[in-house]
């Protein structure tokens, strides 16, 4: 057990995750969620997430979507929080511009209902270099489907539903290298159970309350995922923790130690 105390105010919050390496990922791409819980693990209060984030997570939120080249969503969480696109400063559109990336990512959709609105803003104020992605499955209805493709560019990933590691072949195989998912806790938790979460950053805001419903929610059936802390910060109260998988031993592996 080690004592965390503060250390050094850190004059650029984005510099630690800036630095990480993401160009060595275990699969077809690197995938990082970023996702936001009270103390009790809640993930939404009413439906919606604001309420649980605080000003630095806010920014941190909005900077974060400096470092993909896609950001990866849950159709629920598209429709309840009113997705539009990644709106980056600047700023950030430079040192994009200088990686080699375009000025803003796109977003991704993941979707089987295709329970989707046209004039939503994610898809009717995309701009042109990184028009809206729904990725879905060959179960979508095919009128649904139509209707779709006129307003977004439709991947196929999985029959019955959105196979998760199909979804990220397919993003990687459009040069997307850096994947960031913000959830939903349901999209999230079957990239873990396909363990395809890479990186985890995690806020922990200092309220309780809110909806029953936890970061991940793991799929029945599948294992434990095992992650290895790799930076804490803290701010207003706010906890803003990053992980990484842990490589080698197994979740059940460190249980059947105890
Ligand atoms: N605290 C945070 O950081 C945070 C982040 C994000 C969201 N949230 C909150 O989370 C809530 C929404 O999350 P959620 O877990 O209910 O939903 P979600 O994960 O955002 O979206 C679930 C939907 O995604 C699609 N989907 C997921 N897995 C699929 C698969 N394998 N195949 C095909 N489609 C799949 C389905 O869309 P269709 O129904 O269209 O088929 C499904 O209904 C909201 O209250 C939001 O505020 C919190």
């Amino acid at each position: 057990m080690h004592l965390l105390e503060l250390g050094t105010a850190v004059p650029d919050p984005m510099a630690p995750y800036r630095e990480v390496d993401r160009s060595s990922p275990r699969h077809e791409c690197w995938v990082a969620a970023h996702m936001v819980a009270g103390l009790d693990g809640t993930t939404a209060v009413d439906g919606r997430v604001g309420a649980l984030s605080t000003s630095p997570d806010q920014d941190l939120f909005r900077d974060m979507r400096e470092i993909p080249d896609v950001v990866l969503v849950g159709a629920e969480t598209v429709r309840l929080e009113g997705y539009g696109p990644v709106r980056l400063s600047d700023d950030s559109q430079a040192r994009r511009r200088n990686r080699g990336k375009a000025d803003t990512p796109p977003i991704a959709v993941v979707s089987r209902s295709l329970d989707l609105d046209p004039a939503a803003s994610v898809f009717a104020d995309a701009p042109e270099h990184a028009p809206t992605m729904v990725v879905t499955c060959a179960a979508a209805d095919p009128g649904r489907r139509a209707e779709v493709e006129e307003f977004a560019t439709v991947i196929e990933a999985g029959e019955d539903r959105v196979e998760p590691i199909a979804a990220v072949r397919a993003l990687s195989g459009r040069g997307h290298g850096v994947v960031l998912c913000e959830g939903g806790p349901t999209w999230l938790g079957e990239l873990v159970a396909a363990d395809r979460l890479d990186e985890l950053l995690l806020s922990i805001s200092p309220v309780t309350g809110g909806d029953p419903l936890p970061v991940s929610v793991t799929p029945p059936g599948a294992d434990m995922a095992r992650f290895d802390l790799k930076g804490v910060m803290a701010e207003s109260g706010t906890l803003f923790l990053r992980y990484e998988a842990a490589v080698g031993r197994s979740a059940t592996d460190e249980r059947s130690d105890r």
